[in-house]
């Protein structure tokens, strides 16, 4: 940054600066500064305009949360009706639309926009000239660079009127204030003008927020969009802030009608003036393209950040849209393919008690098996007491069982109507009051949902953290399962996780099923664990409220366990997203002396406990790419290195789980199996589109 003369030209440096980072982190996913400096950057500008209260503009970065309680919302009328869309349910009632569709249009050569059905709420955003209304009397503070300012935005509501909810939305930090003269000019784009698209609520953070609240005694929300409808509609836009929405553009509006003349032209408009927009989008000329993109979709489903609920198929001339017009309530230029619901009806044959490694003791439903998108389901989580009485649910009841991002099935309610009528003898649920694994007291704290198990050496807790340790999101120690934890606890051969670096290949060998083979590669697992980041092992070590990304804040900021371990409270508060109890939980961990020895045993093993401080990219997060082929630029080291530093994976063999086979020439059998499963097979430079 070059030196600012005046307070003033400081306050607009540093604001040109934030909003450009808050565009590379919460519009395109790839992070150039850590959190830390980022904040550092906010308090900085903060300063100034405590100091000058003169220069503060309306649409300063600072300003997102308004912090100001209202008695309600007020009803908007939207400028256009905002339509919903028919559904397919099959292939065949998708093709039966693209007949439909190219009859009415007259012309076979219809091109098609496909994109996924967020599984969100619709919101309508409005854009108006800077400066142009009350905020002009604060002239001279005003936006230099900015061309456009976030006015107003109002949910669907009816189709035709909303609710104007736009403090809750300025706390969504992928929902520009301003858009820079700039970026207006890269789009081509005048104010006023009107965006639409989708609030929605990432799984990660729907995750988080149901543990908080179950801590906090409040009830779970049943998905991420019936939390994010709650989110957008508090009255207190501080606590949509905590909620961590995120919006996706898909319409950009001008006097009502579309901005450009076709579909795929304004989400490039949208992107290039700051808009996310989703990069999951193709233009298909034919039906099998639709088709190949609804099943790459539908198989990438389950490893995307965000619910989705099927694919958009839309036309993507827009004149077009005029001549097809609607039925009703829904445009005859679009359809929704919808996917299989991720649920089903099934009876609960008995609840059993799961013993977690922190000894919280969760209910979980024997369910009669049932097959829920793809899988099979013998059971459900009840989470706690609470939830079993706020569902109303016994033992022998039917129930409706869902699946969603977060993959852990859920009972949702009790159905008890036609064939599904509760059963005579059904049972009611208590929660015990001694640990079924151990024989230890049962605790539930007052104003606690939660019952624990109090025994420090219950040996569930012990096998739970085992298994914690080893999963894949941790210390991804391959092999280390249920089967091989019980046998090495049955044993006697590890009586907490340094245990395991100290196993030999005797220990191993005396265990069923365990030839040498098998035991050198978990020799090899257990020892290549000990590469894997700071972040990794805080995790590992089961803090309570110390989850992937708190884990990956506190090694950030303190950069060494040495740093974190002699944290006091008020420090740790200090890193991103640690409030008073997490910090109180960590130092309650540190100061317990068995941890503190385990911790340096860990040390002596080998462990990583520095830390480096790498931002790495989020853009391609929960993505699997396989490469096949002769790419015509780069080498594929060069390629795997880029997908990884935007947080991508790139595996050696094509499955359903894979996002996209990258194919150069001479593509041989993966191409092949990528076309049989379905997977999008995409060029070198699609590759290069989607990165940063
Ligand atoms: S287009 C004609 N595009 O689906 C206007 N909608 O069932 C329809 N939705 O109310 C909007 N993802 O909330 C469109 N990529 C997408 C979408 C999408 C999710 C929602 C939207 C709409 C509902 C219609």
């Amino acid at each position: 940054m070059t030196k600012p003369h005046s307070p003033a030209q400081h306050a607009e440096l540093l604001r040109d600066e934030i909003r450009h980072h808050e565009h590379a982190y919460f519009v395109l996913d790839t992070p150039e500064i850590t959190d830390a400096e980022f904040d550092k950057l906010v308090n900085e500008l903060k300063a100034i305009e405590r100091e000058h209260p003169e220069l503060l503009t309306p649409d300063s970065p600072t300003q997102r949360v308004g912090g100001k309680a209202r008695e309600g919302f007020v009803k908007v009328a939207h400028s256009a009706q905002m339509l919903s869309l028919d559904n397919a349910y099959n292939i065949e009632e998708l093709r039966d639309w693209t007949r439909r569709v190219t009859e009415l249009a007259g012309s076979r050569e219809v091109e098609y926009e496909c994109e996924y059905k967020l599984d969100g709420l619709s919101m309508a955003l409005h854009y108006v000239p800077a400066g142009a209304d009350g905020h002009a009397a604060t002239n001279a503070a005003l936006d230099a660079g900015a061309g456009a300012r976030f006015e107003r935005g109002i949910t669907r509501g009816d189709g035709a009127t909303g609710e104007d909810v736009t403090a809750n939305l300025r706390t969504i930090r992928s929902i520009p204030l301003t858009v820079s003269r700039e970026n207006l000019a890269k789009a081509g784009l005048t104010p006023p003008f009107e965006v639409r698209g989708e609030v929605l609520m990432p799984t990660k953070s729907f995750v988080a927020m149901n543990e908080q609240r179950e801590e906090d005694g409040m009830a779970r929300f049943a998905n991420p969009r019936n939390a994010a409808a709650g989110a957008v509609r508090v009255l207190e836009p501080n606590v949509t802030a905590q909620r961590k929405l995120d919006f996706y553009s898909y319409f950009l509006l001008q006097e009502g009608r579309m901005a450009r003349s076709t579909q795929w032209e304004a989400l490039d408009a949208l992107s290039a003036a700051g808009f996310k927009v989703n990069p999951h989008r193709t233009v298909a000329k034919t039906f099998e393209e639709i088709w190949n993109f609804v099943s790459a979709t539908e198989s990438a489903r389950d490893t995307l950040p965000y619910e989705i609920d099927g694919v958009v198929v839309k036309v993507n001339g827009i004149p077009l849209w005029q001549r097809l017009g609607f039925t009703g309530k829904a445009p005859r230029w679009a359809i929704a393919y919808k996917f299989a619901a991720r649920a089903a009806v099934t009876q609960i044959e008995d609840i059993l008690i799961q013993v977690g490694r922190t000894g919280k003791l969760t209910p979980v439903a024997a369910l009669k098996p049932v097959a829920i998108g793809g899988t099979t389901v013998s059971r459900a989580t009840l989470h706690n007491q609470d939830e079993v009485e706020r569902l109303g649910v016994r033992i022998g009841d039917w129930v409706m069982v869902e699946r969603g991002g977060d993959v852990i099935p859920k009972v949702t309610k009790v159905v008890d109507e036609g064939e599904h009528k509760r059963p005579p003898h059904t049972r009611a649920f208590h929660m015990p009051t001694q640990c079924p694994e151990c024989g230890g007291h049962v605790v539930r704290t007052e104003g606690e949902v939660n019952s624990f198990c109090v025994n420090v050496n219950c040996p569930a807790k012990l096998r739970e953290s085992l298994l914690h340790f080893a999963s894949r999101h941790v210390m991804n120690i391959e092999g280390m399962g249920d089967a091989l934890v019980d046998q090495l606890l049955a044993r006697g051969l590890v009586h907490d996780v340094a245990d395991l670096y100290s196993l030999t290949e005797k220990d191993l060998l005396q265990l069923e099923r365990m030839g040498k083979k098998s035991a050198d590669n978990v020799l090899r697992e257990i020892d290549g664990s000990k590469k894997l980041p700071l972040e990794r092992v805080i995790f590992g070590l089961g803090i309570r409220m110390v989850g992937e990304r708190t884990a990956e804040f506190l090694a950030e900021h303190f950069g060494s366990m040495d740093k974190l371990m002699e944290a006091s409270e008020d420090e740790l508060v200090e890193v991103n997203e640690v409030g008073p109890r997490i910090a109180a939980s960590i130092r309650e961990f540190f100061a317990e002396e068995k941890n503190r020895k385990l911790i340096e045993r860990l040390r002596e093993a080998g462990l990583t406990f520095t830390g480096e401080r790498k931002v790495r990219g989020t853009r391609l997060s929960g993505m699997t790419f396989v490469l096949t082929g002769t790419l015509p630029t780069y080498s594929r080291d060069d390629a795997k290195k880029m997908i990884e530093d935007a947080g991508g994976k790139v595996s050696g063999s094509v499955s359903k789980k894979t996002s996209y086979v990258v194919a150069g020439e001479d593509a041989g059998s993966k191409l092949d199996k990528a076309t049989s499963l379905g997977v999008k097979v995409i060029s070198e430079s699609e590759l290069l589109g989607m990165l940063p």
